[in-house]
């Protein structure tokens, strides 16, 4: 196999996608990946002690020069944004243009951008009386959410449903596709490269 990418996982909670990214790492699945750095916008959030269980280095920076420093420190070829709740300077955007890759809990086009985070987005397309919802992975570009989307999965909304019934639905398919694109986001970068 060629070389692993290197790749810097920026956090501000949980760390769920997180967690789900590393068992992939470790189980094998993720052959193509070395983790160098967890980077959370927050002192205290799970994510680290997540992190640091898997022997995975990690950062706290809050401010965005220190994310960029952070980053080429560890010398990053893909970033993964995972539950990262701040919007990243385009400096950094521009430092790694298509290299920057996040995970959000809507069918984009659909209940993105400013305002939609968190269980915001569940309970906007529960009261849009939407009959399904899902995750997209995309490209982050100087936008909200609006980089070109690298994969998507649906999950059926259901009657009755709460936002937190939604989301934790949602969230199960993330934690899949997260990887799936990452492994796509690192194949087209090996292209680039190879140009
Ligand atoms: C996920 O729903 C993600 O899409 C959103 O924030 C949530 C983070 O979850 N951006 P976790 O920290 O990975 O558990």
């Amino acid at each position: 196999m060629s070389k692993k990418t290197k790749v810097a996982v920026l956090v501000s909670g949980g760390g769920t996608n997180l967690q789900a990214s590393i068992d992939k790492v470790q189980s094998g699945d993720l052959p193509q990946v070395e983790m160098v750095k967890v980077i959370s916008s927050k002192e205290g959030a799970f994510a680290l002690e997540r992190a640091a269980k898997a022997d995975i280095p990690t950062a706290v920076a809050k401010e965005q020069a220190d994310v960029l420093a952070e980053l080429k420190e560890c010398g990053a070829e893909i970033i993964v944004l995972a539950g990262y709740m701040k919007v990243l300077d385009p400096e950094i955007i521009r430092n790694y243009r298509n290299r920057i890759v996040n995970i959000h809990p809507s069918l984009i086009p659909k209940y993105c951008g400013k305002g939609f985070y968190g269980i915001r987005v569940h309970k906007a397309v529960i009261e849009g009386g939407e009959k399904e919802s899902g995750a997209t992975v995309h490209f982050v570009d100087e936008g909200v959410d609006t980089g070109e989307i690298i994969m998507q999965e649906k999950v059926p909304v259901m009657e009755g449903d709460t936002p937190e019934d939604l989301a934790a639905r949602v969230l199960k398919v993330e934690h899949v596709i997260l990887a799936e694109g990452l492994k796509k986001a690192i194949e087209r970068l090996e292209q680039e490269e190879n140009k």
